[in-house]
């Protein structure tokens, strides 16, 4: 019987048989080159394409917003959130320490869960998240990125990956978590051997989940108040100690790389587009219209989340069988309306941040960190510009979402706003100074936050008098 609601149509031979062409190939640095130019291609046999995630790997991406709406909606009936019923798990196609397994393979927390479930285990954080201060979340993020910046203002030039984007996010979460000096000095390291999957990535996950679960015992005690775990542990008759443990390990992953990413992409977009950058000098744009376009054109999270085909369906003459991999392509649905109307989108109805159910329940944290980011940022180096040419820049091969490696600046060299407290000063044994973050290969002139004793971090957490009087300079 043909399903309607997917356009029906003649079946196809199953794409999973055929060799799928280069430019579908997500993995690959080729990809990233021209993601655009490639949907397109793909989007000639229908809303949905036959692609590969890893070599070998096959998937089917869903091109069209509309089309992304309604399987959203019919998640319970033909599609499922339980990963492990993708069929390549048991084939023994994906490698256990790749993004795809990292990224894909289901766990006990919301982002598996379906229906009641998965309510009960979200709406704590709805809750928890609601009653954030939004004000304080901005204003402290904007004491550490200006802390940030007096770090490398001197030199002239930064990679704003490594020692910018990534490093926010972590700090934001940091505090949202009410982690304790020690256990924020360790969080941007486990995460940068987690996302580097250098080979140690699984030892990094148990050691985030060891931290996270100090930081829950901390909070139980009353020696502790982040406000996102404080909130959570109000909900504890409805979740257990190892469900917010795991809700904490969720929200840092979910939280950190795109927002980071959204941060790098804004300024990629502003140092590389005159017209952009114009149009802020003018004040025709504002940066928080930029974010919402890129957000729009070029969103962190270009192909997720994971679902599963439970069914055999077909969509637009496209068999899908049970057990097949569907990834919701948030990246080709926003681009596609974003081309259609040929010019700047600036309002918020793009799908990045998912939809339905599960869409982002940190949406506006997520806008307030990265527009306070780049806002701080331009605010501080007017004349921030590109360092490299333009086709020099690499964008990751990841085969989820549109993340670049590094961003090299530069910008005419300024004294430090505020004495910088250097870790020399402050940390005593057992000091360590993390390595720059990657997506990321170092940058010669690397001069990457430390967190433990460095005052961005003290500012985070501390008192929140300083930086916001320069607030519209
Ligand atoms: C620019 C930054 C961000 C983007 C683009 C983004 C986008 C997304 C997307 C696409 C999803 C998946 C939606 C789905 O499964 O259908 C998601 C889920 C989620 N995000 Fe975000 N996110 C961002 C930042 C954050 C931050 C800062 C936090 C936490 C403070 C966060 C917490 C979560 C959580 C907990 C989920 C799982 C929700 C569920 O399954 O019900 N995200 N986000
Ligand atoms: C710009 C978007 C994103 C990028 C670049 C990214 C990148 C990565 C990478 C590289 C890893 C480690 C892979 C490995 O171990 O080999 C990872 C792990 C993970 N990611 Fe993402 N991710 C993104 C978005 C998201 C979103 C939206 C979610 C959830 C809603 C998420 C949840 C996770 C989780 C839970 C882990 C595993 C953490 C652990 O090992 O405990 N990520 N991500």
């Amino acid at each position: 019987m043909v399903d309607e609601r997917y356009g029906g149509g003649e079946a196809q031979p199953v794409g999973g048989a055929h060799e799928v062409p280069p430019y579908a190939r997500l993995y690959d640095q080729a990809f990233h080159v021209d993601p655009d130019a490639a949907y397109e291609r793909l989007r000639a046999g229908g809303r949905v394409a036959w692609v590969e995630i890893e070599p070998g790997v096959r998937a089917v991406l869903v091109l069209d917003y509309d089309l992304i709406l309604v399987i959203s909606r019919d998640a319970s009936d033909t599609w499922t959130r339980r990963t492990s019923r993708w069929s390549a798990w048991s084939a023994g196609l994906v490698r256990p320490d790749s993004e795809t397994a990292a990224m894909v393979a289901q766990r006990p927390n919301m982002l598996f869960a379906e229906g009641p479930e998965h309510r009960r285990l979200r709406a704590p954080v709805d809750t928890a998240l609601r009653r954030i201060d939004m004000r304080e979340l901005q204003a402290r993020v904007e004491q550490a990125a200006m802390d940030l910046i007096d770090r490398c203002a001197e030199h002239g030039r930064a990679e704003l990956v490594g020692e910018y984007a990534v490093v926010l996010p972590l700090m934001a979460m940091s505090w949202l978590f009410g982690l304790d000096e020690m256990e924020r000095w360790r969080l941007p390291d486990i995460m940068r051997r987690i996302w580097d999957a250098d080979g140690d990535a699984a030892r990094a996950a148990d050691d985030l989940a060891r931290l996270m679960d100090s930081t829950v015992r901390r909070h139980s005690r009353g020696h502790a108040s982040g406000p996102l775990t404080t909130g959570l542990l109000a909900s504890s008759d409805t979740l257990r100690h190892e469900e917010i443990v795991a809700t904490l390990v969720l929200t840092v992953g979910a939280g950190s790389q795109p927002a980071a990413n959204l941060i790098a992409n804004t300024v990629y977009e502003i140092v590389t587009d005159p017209q952009v950058r114009d149009d802020l000098r003018t004040s025709a744009l504002r940066v928080p219209d930029v974010v919402h376009h890129v957000l729009w054109a070029r969103p962190p999270i270009a192909h997720y989340p994971p679902l599963v085909a439970r069914r055999d369906t077909v969509v637009d003459g496209v068999t899908i069988p049970r057990g097949t991999l569907v990834l919701l392509g948030l990246g080709p649905a926003g681009h596609r309306i974003h081309q259609a109307h040929g010019r700047p989108l600036h309002n918020r109805a793009y799908p990045a941040f998912g939809v339905g159910e599960h869409r982002c329940p940190a949406d506006r944290h997520a806008l307030a960190i990265a527009q306070t980011a780049v806002t701080t940022l331009l605010r501080e180096l007017p004349d921030l510009r590109l360092a490299v040419p333009a086709d020099q820049v690499t964008w990751r091969a990841s085969p989820f979402a549109r993340a670049l490696y590094r961003l090299d600046v530069e910008f005419t060299p300024r004294s430090p706003s505020f004495p910088v407290s250097h870790p020399a000063q402050k940390g005593g044994p057992g000091w360590q100074q993390p390595q720059p973050f990657g997506n990321s290969r170092p940058a010669p002139t690397s001069t990457a936050p430390s967190p433990r004793g460095s005052g961005a971090w003290a500012r985070l957490f501390g008192s929140r008098s300083r930086g916001t009087s320069r607030r519209g300079r």
